[in-house]
């Protein structure tokens, strides 16, 4: 069942998409040669002690950070590490959620450390611009297939390949609802969108194939070509008037 948001719950998860969203503000100057991603995750400590709020992610299903941190062939679900030094060219997937007055906030994006190579760049770019033809699919009376094959056609035209066994998701009291929302699929089927449906809509993009394997830690996910993997994710609400990105500053 989808469940359906009134224009007050729509309101709660834009205040935790905004926190959400700030926070890579905030990040993004940390991201460098030389940190680890563990002080990413610092930063993401201090910043949810000072705006008293939850992280989503540290304890759900086991996983034991704040922030998922995906670097070069790791497509989602990296863990913080001391020992993983970031290098100049590096790709990071940050992914990040709060829980705020009982509202799921859930947003990704992927930063170039420094300055990295032509591929690198072009990835991160279609995987943003996937997403973006994603959440311009998110209409009243479009259907989810609709969505989920605007963003795979970005993603093909452009040579890369979209990741199959990891989906995005509703969002709300819980951090996954339904539907879930793949980021492949035909045209004109699934479920209609009605105002108040609240998506978190995260393309995961290979440079190579679409094959993924979970590393023996039992979270990290990593291309089987070990080529390189971005990640953007927003939070959208369905509404009368049009795609409404809930996870914007
Ligand atoms: N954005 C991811 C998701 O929606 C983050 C979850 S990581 C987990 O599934 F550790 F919390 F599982
Ligand atoms: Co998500």
């Amino acid at each position: 069942m989808i469940i359906i948001k009134s224009p007050r719950e729509i309101e709660a998860l834009r205040r935790a998409g905004g926190l959400v969203a700030r926070f890579f503000e905030e990040v993004k100057p940390v991201v460098q040669a030389g940190n680890t991603t563990f002080d990413l995750e610092d930063c993401a400590v201090a910043y949810l002690s000072r705006h008293s709020v939850k992280g989503a992610f540290n304890g759900y299903m086991g996983y034991p950070a704040n922030l998922c941190t995906s670097v070069n062939d790791e497509v989602v679900h990296g863990i913080p590490s001391r020992k993983r030094v970031l290098q100049e060219g590096d790709i990071v997937s940050v992914d990040f959620g709060v829980i705020c007055e009982g509202f799921y906030g859930d947003a990704a994006r992927t930063f170039p450390v420094g300055k990295t190579d032509v591929v690198s760049e072009r990835l991160i770019s279609t995987t943003e611009a996937s997403l973006s033809k994603g959440i311009e699919a998110c209409r009243v009376g479009n259907r989810l297939g609709d969505l989920s094959s605007a963003v795979q056609e970005v993603v093909e035209s452009a040579g890369f390949s979209v990741v199959r066994d990891f989906v995005g998701h509703g969002i709300g009291r819980q951090l996954h609802e339904e539907p879930q929302v793949p980021n492949f699929g035909p045209p004109g089927s699934g479920p209609r969108f009605i105002a108040g449906m609240v998506l978190a809509i995260e393309p995961m993009v290979n440079a190579g194939s679409w094959g993924v394997e979970i590393l023996k830690d039992g979270w990290t996910v990593v291309t089987r070509d070990r080529k390189r993997s971005a990640h953007f994710e927003h939070m959208v609400a369905i509404t009368e008037d049009g795609p409404d990105i809930l996870t914007l500053p």
